[in-house]
C-alpha cells in the first residue's frame, strides 16, 4: 500500500510517498526560506501564494521519484494544522480535490504528531517499529514540548509558557546578524566556541513546574550581545571571530541546560508516579537537527538506560514524509475522514484532530 503525504502548514511546501512498512519511497521539500530571508522571517502571504505554486509540481515529482502514479496510491494524508492558515488551507484543498475525485480515503495529520512519530523514520527500509510507549521531545520553529505516546494516543507532559526553543534561535540569531533560519548557523559557528564564557540564568518557575520558558533567555542574549558588541559581519565565516563563537556556544548550551533540567524534571516525576517507566526518548523538530542537543540528549538517555532515537536530520525540519507516516499510524487505528469534513485549523493541540462542523 502507498501513502501520499502532503505538508503545507508553514514555509516549506512538501510530498512525499511512504508505504505501509513506513519505507520512505520519496520526499520532496521546495523550501521557501529564501523568499523569507529579506523579512527575517516567514510572511504569511508569501508562503501561501509559494505554496500554490510549488505544491503541484512538488506533488508531481514525489510521485515520479517513487515510481509510482495517482491512481495507485492507496490512501491521501495532508497536515490540517497547526500552522499557518492561510497555507495550510492550500494542503488541504488540494488533498480534499484528490481524495474526493480519486476515491482514496483521506486522513488529517497533525503536524505535531508528524513531528513526534518522525524519529522512527528511518533513511532508507522500513521504519523502526514503534513500541507501544514512548517520549517525545519536539523542539521547533513553533513548539517546545515533551509528548507521552501510549499505543497511539499522544498527551503533552509539558509546553512552553513564551516562546518555542526555535524561535529564540531564530530571534538571536537575527539580532546579532545571521539570516533566517538562525539555528543552523548558530549551530556551526557554536563549534568553534567556549560554552562557558557567557553565562546565562535558568529559568525557573515557583511551582517548580517542568514547562519551557525561554524569553528570559532571549532577553538575556539580545542585552548580553549588545553590550559585549557581538556582530556579525559575514554570517559565513563568523566562527572565525572569538567574541561570536563564544557567544554562539554558550546561548546554545543555556538553550540545552534547559531542555536537560526541565527532562530531568519529568522523568523524576515518572519514576514517583509510575512502575512502569517508558523505554524510548525520542527527539524531533527543527532545532532537533541541533549537534549540541543532538549529543546531550543522546548522552543523557544514555545515563538512565534509555534508547534515544534521534530523528534524522532530513526529518527534523518539516517534511511530508512524517506527515504520511503520521497518518499511516492513524489509518491503522481507522482514522480516515470524508473529504468534505476535513478542516484547516491554525491551532491544533496534538492529539486532537478537529472536523469541519
Ligand atoms: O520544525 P521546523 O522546520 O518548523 C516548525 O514546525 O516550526 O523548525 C524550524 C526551526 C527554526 O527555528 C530553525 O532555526 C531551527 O528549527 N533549526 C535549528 C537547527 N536547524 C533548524 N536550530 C538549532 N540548530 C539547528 N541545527
Ligand atoms: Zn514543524
Amino acid at each position: 500500500m502507498d501513502f501520499l503525504g502532503i505538508e503545507t502548514s508553514c514555509d516549506e511546501t512538501s510530498a512525499s510517498v511512504i508505504d505501509e512498512r513506513g519505507e520512505v519511497r520519496s520526499n520532496v521539500i521546495a523550501s521557501q526560506i529564501a523568499r523569507h530571508q529579506p523579512f527575517g522571517g516567514v510572511v504569511p502571504e508569501i508562503a501561501s501564494r509559494e505554496h500554490l505554486e510549488h505544491l503541484m509540481p512538488t506533488l508531481r515529482r514525489a510521485l515520479e521519484d517513487s515510481g509510482t502514479c495517482l491512481e495507485a496510491i492507496d490512501v491521501i494524508a495532508v497536515t490540517a494544522g497547526p500552522g499557518l492558515i492561510g497555507a495550510l488551507l492550500v494542503g488541504v484543498a488540494a488533498a480534499q480535490g484528490l481524495s474526493y475525485g480519486l476515491g482514496k480515503p483521506l486522513v488529517p495529520v497533525n503536524h505535531l504528531e508528524g513531528h513526534i512519530f518522525s524519529p522512527y523514520l528511518r533513511l532508507s527500509g522500513e521504519a523502526t517499529p514503534l513500541p507501544p510507549r514512548f517520549l517525545t521531545l519536539v523542539v521547533s520553529g513553533g513548539h517546545s514540548s515533551v509528548y507521552d505516546v501510549r499505543n497511539g494516543d499522544v498527551w503533552m507532559l509539558n509546553r512552553t509558557r513564551d516562546d518555542a526553543a526555535g524561535e529564540v534561535f531564530d530571534k538571536v540569531g537575527k539580532f546579532v546578524g545571521l539570516p533566517y533560519p538562525a539555528g543552523p548557523h548558530v549551530d556551526r559557528i557554536a563549534r568553534h566556541g567556549d560554552a562557558t564564557r557567557f553565562r546565562f540564568p535558568l529559568a525557573q518557575f515557583k511551582d517548580d513546574s517542568p514547562d519551557f520558558s525561554f524569553s528570559g533567555l532571549k532577553s538575556t542574549a539580545i542585552r548580553l550581545a549588545r553590550e559585549q558588541r557581538i556582530a556579525v559581519s559575514d554570517p559565513e565565516t563568523a566562527e572565525n571571530d572569538r567574541d561570536v563563537a563564544d557567544f554562539c556556544a554558550s546561548f546554545q548550551r543555556a538553550i540545552g541546560d534547559q531542555i536537560l533540567d526541565r527532562l530531568e524534571r519529568l522523568w523524576r516525576r515518572v519514576e514517583e508516579t509510575e512502575d512502569e517507566l517508558p523505554g524510548e526518548l525520542g527527539l524531533a523538530g527543527g532545532v532537533a537537527a541541533n549537534s549540541s542537543l543532538r549529543e546531550r540528549i543522546a548522552g543523557w538517555c544514555a545515563q538512565r538506560g534509555i534508547t534515544v532515537r534521534l530523528a534524522e536530520r532530513r526529518y527534523c525540519t518539516d517534511n511530508a514524509a512524517m506527515i504520511a507516516f503520521a497518518g499511516l499510524q492513524k489509518w491503522k487505528r481507522g482514522g480516515t475522514h470524508d473529504p468534505r469534513r476535513v478542516a484547516a485549523r491554525s491551532r491544533m493541540p496534538a492529539g486532537v484532530i478537529t472536523e469541519a462542523s
